[in-house]
């Protein structure tokens, strides 16, 4: 008897999986472990929005909705594009709610690759991609960043891996794990290559809203001629602290979008009811709730920055966006695996090496500062002991 599909052999554990084991395993030895490892705000989602879920839920919303989404939360996503990106989407026809931010990436690949189609991938990148592109029989196609010029994405860097097969370029702005946002500039640059080669593009812009020292997020959709090739992909996880909720949505140009929407429908049929309403609670109200947390975000980033900044060996970039710290330790002689192998057992924190997100992310590490501002200075403090 086959056990498990062919196309799965090629797709990898989660790297940091054994990490998260070894770490849980240690914790309930009582061994007092700070975990850093994952992207998971440590604040509750604000009590408007869980009191908007609450009402709705009350009031009948416990039932099937549309595959694409309730039209309350539909012509919010719309408004809320246009107001922050001046982009028209028409909410009957070209948005999707999805069940998070990742389902909405993976609808986004299934209904657009072919077997044996080529992914172009910037890494280091988020640890979903490849394993997204492969379990659809596409093939990802790493580009490697230069670590020494801040992760800069280039015309050149991206033409160096275009083939015949080359169908697609996925783009992560702000980055998770490098924290850049992508400038006009870097957008379009990746906008000619696009265009000159006719790719479409996925556009994860899942922490557009936490940006730092005057950073600002431009959706590539907004170049020219790159609507109607992009497919905007967004979520409430990060921006509202809603990671549990599992809500996510879509943009895209009908014809791409009704190919989504029919997966969609033969799947998960769609995103809890209640859940959409709480989405709508959280666009179309006040967003003075985001503002606090990426202030509070904000002076985290200062403090595990400067922290890391005084280790030796230790040297960090200050993030542009999203809340990851991503610091280079090469000069500590260890390669990132020894490195969070030996603050693991030494210090007992939990990062994530940064070969995690490919070759290029070898030399350093990721720290995720949605956590405790007293665990963040603590961490500082374990790993100048072990230093
Ligand atoms: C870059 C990136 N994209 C998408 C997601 C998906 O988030 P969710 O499925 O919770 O909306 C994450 C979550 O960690 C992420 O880091």
């Amino acid at each position: 008897m086959k056990l498990g599909a062919e196309r799965l052999q090629q797709v990898a554990e989660s790297a940091t999986l054994a990490f998260s084991e070894r770490a849980r395993q240690m914790a309930q030895k009582g061994i007092n472990v700070i975990d850093l490892a994952g992207g998971d705000p440590d604040f509750t989602t604000p009590a408007h929005i869980i009191e908007a879920a609450f009402t709705a839920a009350q009031k009948g919303a416990t039932h099937y909705v549309s595959s694409r989404g309730i039209p309350t939360f539909l012509e919010a996503i719309a408004n809320h594009y246009a107001a922050e990106q001046g982009l028209q989407y028409d909410p009957k026809s070209e948005i999707l709610v999805t069940s998070g931010g990742k389902m909405a990436i993976y609808l986004a690949i299934l209904a657009t690759i072919d077997r044996g189609d080529e992914v172009l991938i910037p890494e280091p990148a988020w640890v979903s991609y490849v394993p997204m592109v492969q379990l659809v029989d596409g093939v990802p196609v790493e580009v490697p960043l230069d670590a020494k010029n801040n992760f800069l994405l280039t015309r050149e860097a991206l033409e160096e891996k275009i083939t015949p097969r080359t169908r697609a370029l996925l783009l992560n702005s702000p980055s998770n794990p490098t924290g850049r946002v992508l400038s006009r500039q870097e957008l379009e640059a990746a906008a000619e290559v696009a265009l000159r080669h006719d790719l479409l593009v996925f556009s994860d812009e899942i922490y557009y809203k936490l940006l730092y020292d005057g950073h600002q997020h431009i959706s590539i959709a907004t170049l020219p001629g790159m609507r109607e090739r992009t497919i905007i992909l967004n979520g409430l996880s990060k921006t509202y602290a809603m990671t549990g909720w599992r809500v996510g949505f879509a943009l895209a140009p009908k014809p791409i979008m009704s190919q989504m929407v029919k997966v969609q429908s033969h799947t998960i049929t769609c995103a809890a009811a209640f859940a959409q309403y709480a989405g709508a609670a959280a666009l179309n109200g006040s967003q003075d709730c985001v503002r606090e947390m990426v202030e509070v975000y904000a002076q985290r980033r200062r403090l595990i920055v400067d922290g890391l900044n005084s280790l030796p060996g230790v040297r960090c970039e200050a993030p542009e966006g999203a809340f990851y710290a991503f610091p280079n330790i090469s000069g500590t002689g260890m390669t990132s695996l020894e490195f969070c192998e030996r603050m693991l057992e030494e210090a007992h924190v939990v990062m994530t090496p940064g070969s995690a997100f490919g070759p290029s992310g070898e030399g350093y590490v990721r720290l995720s500062f949605a956590n405790a501002t007293e665990k963040l200075a603590e961490t500082v403090e374990r790993l100048r002991k072990v230093l």
